[in-house]
């Protein structure tokens, strides 16, 4: 490749235009399936850039899927099987609004999934044990404990202990907000920050707009308040389509926005910075509170975490709502709101729900992030996922029948999956138990009933010839519907 200047406008990162480079020699079969693409000090010789910045190229090029890493031995272009894999198609908007119905079937498959078993389960949305500090983190909770006994003949604080809250505040300058350690509440994970969030701001019978597919949790959360989902079309890539959900603002009376934005489950999208802007705008001129889940926003496959739509709110009415699950500790049940306007009224729905959160618990993931090997981990964390994600995707179109698309996240630890239409995923979900194989069908994604050909498959688990054979085990089976 000779040292010519690199092409793309110049406000481009210069990583980017070097990775589009290498992808236009892919494109036009100069590099095939296999070719081992230029070294990194090769490139970097080439071209004449550093080269920090050919392997952050070579790392977006990972990421769109049309290269892989090998270990000791470099970069090579991935088989087009995977590169040109469809994603899972736009879904769209659900014109009316029903009360989501938590069926028996749902009921079952949420108690298996969390259960222990012996089987591969890729249901709960749950990170590996081998990928946490839990050595580190079981120590500091024994030496909190030791050194603060009388924190458990007390009740925390309403608003949550607050060095943590400090930690927490402090934290979200990445993501592009200035909070103040009084700004935040904790909670029993991101499920109780939304379950509180959600109770502040309707009443039953109200009507939530919310992305489609989205979280069965946020599902439930609505069916326990009594609210109405608004289900609005969400791109695989982009997130919800801006345009139908302020149709749907001006026509109905909206009570709250609950949103996915960066690395949404199951999508995996990532919103853009100037969808985030739009829709806070949007939310604010109506006066409509908007629950930001932000529980994966500290896992992107690729560079900085993204800002929340909190950082674009001047008004208040954005309240976001996170955890430590994903990232350090989900049996530690340590998560966050942070409610803006709304904060008395969230303080006031987390005193009856549950008086405070367990305090050890808050002090020990305190002392984890006082620490300083936060930063650390989750680096290693992104890198695990991003790789995994690759890995099941390829699996996934290797085993599964022809026609199935799997999504391509920028971040988190899920796939989303949608077969040919003839395949049943409730049908399918007790025969890959029979196999002990575990994943949690498309229709629980949904409030009317949607997504029957779809699956959610969790890739926090380290690769494995098991997990392979599972992966093609559930291919097979998928097979054998049409
Ligand atoms: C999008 C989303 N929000 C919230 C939660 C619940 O998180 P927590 O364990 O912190 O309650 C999950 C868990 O899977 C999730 O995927």
């Amino acid at each position: 490749m000779p040292a010519v200047p690199i092409a793309g406008t110049p406000e481009q990162p210069l990583y980017r235009r070097v990775a589009d480079r290498v992808a236009g020699l892919i494109d036009a079969g100069t590099l095939r399936a296999g070719d081992r693409v230029p070294s990194v000090r090769r490139l970097s010789r080439q071209l004449e850039v550093s080269v920090s910045t050919v392997v952050e190229a070579y790392r977006l090029l990972e990421d769109r899927g049309m290269v892989e890493a090998r270990p000791q031995s470099g970069f090579y272009v991935r088989p087009a099987a995977l590169r040109d894999a469809l994603e899972p198609r736009r879904s769209s908007t659900q014109a009316t609004a029903t009360v989501p119905e938590i069926d028996d079937f749902a009921t079952r498959v949420m108690k298996e999934v969390t259960e222990h078993w012996e089987g591969v389960s890729f249901g709960s949305a749950t990170p590996n044990a081998t990928f946490l500090p839990v050595t580190k983190l079981n120590r500091l909770m024994s030496r909190v404990v030791r050194l603060r006994p009388d924190t458990s003949a007390s009740y925390d604080t309403l608003a949550g202990y607050a060095k943590l809250r400090t930690l927490i505040a402090r934290r979200s300058l990445d993501a592009g907000c200035a909070l103040e350690p009084d700004d935040v509440i904790t909670t029993a994970g991101a499920q109780q920050a939304l379950a509180v969030c959600l109770r502040a701001v309707t009443k039953p019978g109200d009507l939530v707009a919310i992305e489609t597919p989205t979280y069965h949790g946020l599902l439930e959360v609505l069916q326990a308040l009594h609210l109405n989902a608004l289900e609005i079309a969400t791109d695989p890539r982009e997130g919800i389509c801006l345009v139908e959900l302020e149709k749907a603002l001006d026509k109905r009376k909206v009570a709250a926005v609950a949103l996915i934005p960066s690395y949404h489950n199951p999508l995996g999208h990532c919103m853009s910075d100037d969808d985030r802007s739009q829709l806070v705008k949007m939310i604010t001129e109506r006066k409509i509170p908007l629950i930001e889940d932000d529980v994966y926003g500290e896992l992107p496959h690729e560079g900085r975490r993204p800002r929340a739509c909190k950082a674009f709110d001047e008004e208040g009415y954005v309240m976001l709502c996170s955890s430590f699950s994903k990232t350090i500790a989900p049996g530690y049940r340590v998560g966050w709101a942070v409610p803006g306007r709304f904060r008395e009224a969230v303080e006031r729905q987390k005193f009856r729900l549950s008086i405070s959160v367990a305090t050890p618990t808050q002090m020990a993931i305190a002392e984890f992030l006082a620490d300083g090997g936060f930063d650390r981990h989750i680096r290693r964390l992104r890198r695990n996922y991003r790789d995994l994600s690759y890995r099941y995707a390829y699996t996934i179109l290797d085993a599964f029948p022809k026609g199935t698309r799997v999504s391509r996240p920028s971040g988190g630890h899920v796939l989303w999956v949608e077969m040919p239409e003839q395949i049943d995923s409730t049908r399918l979900y007790d025969e890959a138990s029979n196999e002990k194989i575990r994943f949690v069908p498309g229709p629980l994604f949904s409030a009317t009933d949607r997504y029957r050909n779809f699956l959610r498959i969790n890739t926090a688990k380290p690769f494995s010839d098991e997990i392979e054979r599972a992966l093609q085990t559930l291919g097979k089976l998928a097979s054998k519907h049409r």
